[in-house]
């Protein structure tokens, strides 16, 4: 590791590449696993954290890092993609960790983006992370307009798990895991601001230089919900872990 800082209460892990991202961020969920076997946590999807994962089905096949009781909640899913589809976040929860490790799926959950009655499953979502005893340690990664989760600038501080519309910005960022643009879910469910800052640990992932902006406004900018992820600023427990590109000038 290149360096570790600290800009108040954030305590920021630079590593030399994103390779180094994921061995650090996979060396805190398996400690936590190891320490807590049925540890509750919440999980994040998107390119930055597959080398995560990746370092974690590794672990689990050369030590034999137990997942048997671990469960898990995800952030968010697509609006009207069910967990058949390629592109939900259920299917990619299960090709990227699931599959390879010893999990219990009926232990994983992810928003369902289909669901007749979305206000009563957002709530119930709430529900059942509370009823789980709430998230020990959360993933997170950034959107280059300082989304976290699908939280996009707008969105208040105590907001819960619900239905959202996506920015332009989103939808042109996530436009490379899809055939075609017009083929990108305008909406999507998310857990809330709220819901992320109940978690009692938290671990953000940005690699690359796009996300150097969002990631020293992150730190350094006012909190603000024109930027969600600042609202990390007032976690006692938050750390991220950026490659030098994503750490920019910090
Ligand atoms: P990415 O997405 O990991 O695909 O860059 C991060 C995010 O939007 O939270």
């Amino acid at each position: 590791m290149d360096k570790q800082i600290q800009i108040g209460k954030i305590k920021i892990l630079i590593c030399q590449d994103k390779e180094e991202v994921a061995r650090v961020a996979a060396d805190i969920f398996a400690q936590s696993i190891r320490k807590k076997p049925d540890i509750v946590l919440g999980l994040a999807t998107g390119g930055t954290p597959v080398g995560m994962y990746q370092e974690l089905i590794r672990t689990h096949r050369d030590e034999g890092l137990d997942f048997s009781q671990v469960k898990s909640f995800n952030l968010d899913e697509y609006l009207g993609l069910g967990g058949d589809h390629n592109q939900s976040y259920r299917y990619f929860m299960n090709e990227n960790l699931f599959d390879h490790v010893n999990i219990d799926k009926s232990n994983t959950r992810v928003p369902d983006g289909k669901a007749a009655d979305l206000q009563s499953s957002c709530k119930k979502y709430e529900d059942d992370i509370k009823a789980a005893g709430g998230i020990g340690l959360q993933l997170l990664g950034i959107g280059s307009n300082g989304h976290i989760a699908f939280n996009e600038p707008g969105s208040a501080g105590g907001s819960r798990t619900r239905v959202v519309n996506l920015t332009e910005r989103t939808i042109k960022d996530n436009a490379r895991f899809f055939k075609d643009e017009s083929e990108i879910p305008r909406q999507a469910v998310t857990m809330g601001i709220g819901t992320i800052l109940e978690a009692r640990k938290i671990v953000l992932l940005a690699t690359g230089s796009n996300k150097a902006d969002a990631v020293a406004r992150a730190v350094k900018g006012k909190v603000s919900p024109d930027l969600p992820v600042s609202f990390l600023q007032k976690h006692p427990g938050c750390t991220f872990i950026v490659d030098r590109e994503a750490a920019g000038e910090l």
